[in-house]
């Protein structure tokens, strides 16, 4: 049994799909600097930081810039991104997700977000899932990058629950092990091929029940 007390979700990718609105400002951003990258190296920027997703597609095109020119870049993609998040409406929920949401919270589970978006709010508030949440640890609250578990430590604490009683829903490897190391269990959204060290790994939240968080 494992008396799971409290569900960490990240964002992007198991919430809401806002993958493609990264991609389509990254890579108008790569663009603009004379170069592009292939789809399966964006997948390297899922959970990814914003500063740390500049640095590797920089890498990729061969591109040195000073840190000035970096976050002035990393400003100029993130106007992109906001201005597309704003027409974000909320057929654009994940499958399940909101369902799964009120499932949890009436079963008596406290909810939190930990993800590493510093836009999480602005995109909760379009798609109309704030109130689902008892807490929000996003990008704005933490210092270290997942795989470091600080954001889900970080919404742990804020909601009075010890690690081990917390699950977390992550579509990143990167935010796997960040779950693992904060000596969480976690359900992988995608693939076990991709996900390796996750408890359970489902294709999204319409697979998961409140039966399932008690048997991971
Ligand atoms: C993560 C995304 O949730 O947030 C990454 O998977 C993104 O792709 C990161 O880079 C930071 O997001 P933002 O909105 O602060 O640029
Ligand atoms: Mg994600």
């Amino acid at each position: 049994m494992a008396n799971i007390k409290a569900l960490i979700f990240d964002l992007d990718g198991v919430i809401v799909d806002t993958a493609i609105y990264h991609y389509k400002a990254w890579k108008r951003l790569a663009n603009h600097l004379g170069f592009d990258f292939t789809e399966e190296e964006n997948e390297k920027l899922k959970g990814v930081s914003r500063v740390r997703s500049l640095e590797l597609i920089l890498e990729w095109g061969g591109v040195t810039k000073s840190a000035e020119e970096q976050k002035h870049l990393a400003d100029l993609k993130n106007s992109w991104y906001v201005d597309m998040i704003q027409e974000m409406q909320p057929d654009e929920i994940l499958p399940g997700a909101k369902e799964f949401l009120e499932a949890a919270r009436a079963a008596g589970l406290k909810t939190a977000l930990g993800s590493a978006s510093k836009n999480s709010e602005t995109i909760l508030q379009k798609v109309g899932l704030t109130h689902l949440f008892d807490v929000i640890i996003d990008g704005n609250k933490v210092s270290a990058s997942k795989p470091d578990p600080e954001v889900f430590l970080k919404g742990a604490e804020a909601l009075g629950i010890a690690p081990k009683n917390c699950l977390v829903f992550e579509d990143a490897l990167a935010g796997v092990q960040a779950a693992l190391a904060g000596g969480m269990k976690v359900i992988g959204i995608g693939t076990a091929q991709n996900l390796p060290g996750a408890n359970v790994v489902v294709a999204g939240l319409h697979e998961v029940s409140i039966e399932l968080v008690q048997t991971v």
